[in-house]
């Protein structure tokens, strides 16, 4: 693998990379008196994630933003009527895990041997400032990041460069020195064709975006994320 020539800054896309974004649906699965999503519940994990997704980029091009926790909320209700499971009390419990997501068991270690070796660490995600925090104090992580940054801060949804631009913002660091680190494609795309050095977590074997841009790493998990450095 090609080596890196400098890293001072090491910063993560948040859901779907260090959170698990089908935990929730996973999990409320599993709960007495959710067998109805049980049967369903990985289609209704991908409706979820997909229309999350499509709406933060169609409400980008239309100028019509409303925070990720709204498109959150859109994009589950697409899914439960879809897979024909308009249920409050589901649609709550659901929303309240994806809240607190789990993080990706390898997190936590490969945070804290960032930190041990001076790298300086962050989240840019198009999450709310509130479900940010809500993620991270869940998953125990805010000592291991020197700061959460939210699409909030300009109002527009990732892969808008106005958006890759915060890092070199908020931290002191050349923007080739930056690893951005995320298991989207067209996220990675977007932070490459910047200027970033670009890490692409491809845990399922999907084939690449065609896009713009492309990663310069590849990793199945976010384990070998110290070694890149
Ligand atoms: C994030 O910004 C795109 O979900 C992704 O956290």
């Amino acid at each position: 693998m090609e080596k890196t020539t400098l890293i001072s800054t090491c910063i993560f896309d948040a859901y779907g990379t260090l959170f698990d974004v089908s935990a929730a649906a996973r999990e409320a699965a599993a709960e007495p008196g959710n067998e109805a999503l049980a049967a369903v519940w990985p289609q209704v994990a991908a409706d979820w994630r997909n229309k999350q997704l499509q709406y933060s980029w169609l409400r980008a091009v239309a100028r019509k933003h409303v925070d990720f926790w709204q498109v959150t909320k859109d994009g589950l209700d697409w899914a439960l009527e879809n897979a024909g499971l308009s249920d409050e009390a589901l649609r709550d419990r659901l929303l309240k895990l994806y809240w607190g997501l789990s993080p990706y068991p390898e997190v936590p270690a490969m945070l804290t041997e960032l930190k041990q070796r001076g790298i300086q660490t962050g989240i840019l995600s198009n999450g709310s400032p509130e479900m940010l925090r809500g993620a991270v104090e869940s998953a125990g992580i805010g000592h291991l990041l020197d700061a959460v940054l939210s699409v909030e801060e300009v109002g527009v949804y990732k892969p808008h460069d106005l958006v890759y631009e915060m890092v070199e913002s908020r931290f002191i660091c050349e923007r080739g020195e930056v690893l951005f680190v995320s298991s989207n494609g067209w996220d990675a795309a977007g932070a490459a064709n910047y200027g970033y050095q670009t890490a692409w977590v491809n845990r399922t074997g999907e084939p690449m975006d065609r896009l713009y841009a492309q990663p310069r790493y590849t990793l199945p998990d976010l384990t070998g994320i110290p070694r890149l450095l």
